[in-house]
């Protein structure tokens, strides 16, 4: 191993090697012992060996990296944990690289000093590297019109192509590109948006959430007629991303929960006032008012007066809207009827 001539080639080769790329190929065309092996694709992480033949009097052997010596014989020079030999006899020489990265990509070279002239070997390794998603939009939340720029951005080798699709309702393929952009976005356009990053080896796919954000709208409100004692209620839905606070007026004035005899229950898009005992004074007209940051809406209803046909000495009530079992809760649905009861209404002032 000390011979000066030796490493004078070796460090001769390992010069060559990187100052003019591929020596090997225009020593092989005078050369005919010089091999230019395949190209070994191997995926990240993975071990790789590299072996070349001996022949009979071989008196020094190398592996050789781009640009370095990475083992002289038994002897190793690569400070890279993950470089160790595997066999060296008459017959072979070979390492092994663990845990491949992109970084070990390139040519390697086993030189062999026979007793007539020095001999080489080389192999290009190739890593492929799984698709990684390296940059995402994460949980966009956004005002209906904006434009939306939804981004992935993904790794790996060979290059992996990036697609959007929006998930729910529909599955359909949105864009092929690592950009999803939506001008004036609207509310239906909200939902989940899926990102993959697909190469031959792999693909990766991640899930990103788009909240549009709009001003509520409430449904009409429906009249409500009760009968004096009984409990009524009165319903405000309104669809609003994010949901709506809601707010009841009598008139003019605000209801606030704590009134007597009442009670306001909100569960997402839709608020209750309920009456447990409805009083002459709880008849009259109601205003439900829904708000988010971006607006409101709203609505007003009438708490009517419904006649038990029994009790009333004015006017006979209608049937259809009677509740017999004491809920006395109806909703009108004729011309009629609604006068029969505008009219007993008046007539209790
Ligand atoms: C080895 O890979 C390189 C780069 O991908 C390619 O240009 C070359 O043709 C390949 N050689 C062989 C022998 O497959
Ligand atoms: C080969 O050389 C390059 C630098 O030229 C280095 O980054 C890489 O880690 C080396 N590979 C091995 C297996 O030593
Ligand atoms: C992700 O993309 C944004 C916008 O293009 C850029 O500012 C940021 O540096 C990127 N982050 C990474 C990790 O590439
Ligand atoms: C959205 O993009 C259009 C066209 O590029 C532009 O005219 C409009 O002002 C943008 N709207 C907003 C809210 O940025
Ligand atoms: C409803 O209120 C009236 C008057 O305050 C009262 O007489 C009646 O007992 C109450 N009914 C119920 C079911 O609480
Ligand atoms: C109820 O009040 C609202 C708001 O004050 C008003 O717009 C509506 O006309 C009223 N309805 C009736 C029947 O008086
Ligand atoms: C109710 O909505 C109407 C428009 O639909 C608006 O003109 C009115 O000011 C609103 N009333 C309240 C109390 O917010």
């Amino acid at each position: 191993m000390n011979n000066p001539v030796y490493w004078a080639v070796l460090i001769g080769m390992t010069v060559l090697l990187m100052e003019q790329g591929l020596p090997v190929r225009s020593q092989r065309d005078s050369q005919s012992d010089n091999k230019v092996m395949d190209n070994i694709t191997v995926r990240q992480g993975e071990t790789v060996f590299l072996r070349c033949e001996q022949g009979d009097v071989v008196t020094r052997t190398a592996w050789l990296n781009r640009s370095s010596i990475l083992y002289a014989g038994e002897d190793k020079w690569s400070v890279d944990p993950r470089v160790s030999l595997v066999t060296l006899n008459q017959e072979e020489y070979t390492i092994k690289i663990e845990n491949l990265d992109m970084a070990d990509e390139g040519q390697y070279v086993c030189a062999v000093q026979t007793n007539s002239q020095p001999r080489t070997t080389s192999v290009n390794i190739l890593v492929q590297v799984p698709p990684k998603i390296i940059n995402l939009s994460r949980e966009i939340v956004v005002n209906e019109g904006s434009n939306v720029t939804l981004m992935c951005q993904a790794s790996g080798k060979p290059q992996p192509s990036v697609s959007w699709r929006l998930l729910s309702p529909s599955g359909d393929l949105v864009s092929d590109d690592e950009f999803l952009e939506i001008p004036s976005i609207s509310r239906r356009r909200a939902g989940s948006y899926q990102c993959a990053a697909v190469n031959d080896i792999d693909s990766d796919v991640q899930n990103v959430d788009l909240t549009v954000n709009y001003a509520p709208a409430v449904t009409d409100g429906r009249d409500v007629g009760v009968t004096l004692g009984q409990m009524g209620v009165l319903e405000c839905e309104a669809d609003a991303v994010p949901e709506a606070d809601f707010e009841w007026y009598k008139d003019e004035r605000r209801i606030f929960n704590d009134f007597d005899g009442m009670e306001i229950v909100n569960t997402g898009s839709l608020s209750k006032l309920t009456f447990f005992n409805v009083s002459d004074a709880d008849y009259g007209n109601y205003t439900c008012i829904a708000v988010n940051k971006l607006g409101s809406s709203n609505t007003s209803f009438l708490l009517y007066v419904v006649i038990e046909p029994t009790s009333s000495t004015l006017l006979q009530g209608p049937r259809a809207v009677q509740d017999g079992s004491g809920g006395a809760m109806g909703v009108h649905s004729h011309n009629s009827v609604l006068f029969i009861m505008f009219v007993s209404f008046l007539l209790r002032f």
